[in-house]
């Protein structure tokens, strides 16, 4: 972690991020015309390459809305092998730089027939159906505690301000609770039928592990899922991934968007 942050240092001085971001299938291009300095996960010691297609995998610093901000562009992913540790690692270094507020987007399937691809969902709450969680472990008590409180990982005040500005602009959205699974494989039916039951809303492979550490840090967190798809079973249209990129595609200007309103707004 000390090398880590030195070596971020040596990159981009005295920049100060207050926001992270990390960006979700089809928002890659998010951070692409900001006048940035951005270092290759690559680079940085305890990250590890990210390889998932149509990632940069790069943490890029710039300033957004008169915000200084440190924005993941590509995550890791447990379903490509990476541990726990690894896709949380760069909330703890985020965290490190000071950050206050992260900002996490994914992509998601649609549980109920009421929520409908091409919208964007704010995350109320969140279910871990991964089997296994980030914190398990040593604790790092410079982070947090052993035994943290995740009564409201998504932050109620986040969430109003990103309401009422999908309100102004006039954006479809929904609010709801995402269930996160290990993936890579899409769900059946039957677990649908499940999740829905459970109360979930939407269903994707990552933020789970993310949003949990965040808390955990005492990050304020804001979720976002744009809904790429219904999820098995809700229609009988077999899923696919081009699916998800191509609707995630479609929906990426208003999520843009929301995003900077949002960020302007803090
Ligand atoms: N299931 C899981 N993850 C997803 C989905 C889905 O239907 N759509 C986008 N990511």
């Amino acid at each position: 972690m000390e090398a880590a942050l030195n070596y971020i240092k040596e990159k981009t001085g005295d920049f100060k991020p207050e926001i992270g971001i990390i960006l979700g299938s089809g928002l890659g291009d998010f951070a692409d015309n900001f006048k940035s300095v951005s270092i290759p996960y690559k680079d940085i010691p305890g990250f590890e390459s990210s390889q998932i297609q149509g990632h940069k995998g790069q943490l890029v610093f710039t300033e957004l809305e008169g915000k200084k901000a440190v924005i993941m562009q590509g995550r890791y992913h447990f379903y490509e092998g990476y541990s726990m540790q690894t896709v949380t690692y760069p909330i703890k270094v985020m965290k490190k730089l000071g950050i206050k507020t992260l900002i996490i987007t994914n992509a998601a399937g649609a549980v109920s027939g009421d929520y409908i691809p091409g919208e964007l969902m704010i995350i109320t709450d969140h279910i871990n159906f991964m089997g296994t969680n980030p914190l398990i472990g040593k604790n790092d008590d410079s982070l947090g505690t052993r035994f943290p409180d995740m009564s409201e990982i998504y932050n109620k005040d986040l969430i109003e301000k990103a309401v009422d500005i999908a309100e102004k602009l006039k954006i479809n959205y929904q609010k709801g609770v995402y269930v996160g699974t290990t993936g890579p494989s899409y769900e059946t039916p039957s677990e649908i039928n499940m999740f829905r039951r459970w109360g979930a809303n939407a269903v994707g492979m990552s933020t789970v592990p993310e949003a949990i550490v965040a808390n955990y840090c005492g990050i304020k967190v804001l979720g976002i899922s744009c809904l790429t798809n219904y999820a098995a079973g809700v229609t009988d249209v077999p899923l696919n991934h081009q699916e998800v990129i191509d609707t995630a595609e479609k929906v990426k200007e208003s999520f843009k968007l929301l995003l900077l309103h949002f960020i302007k707004s803090l």
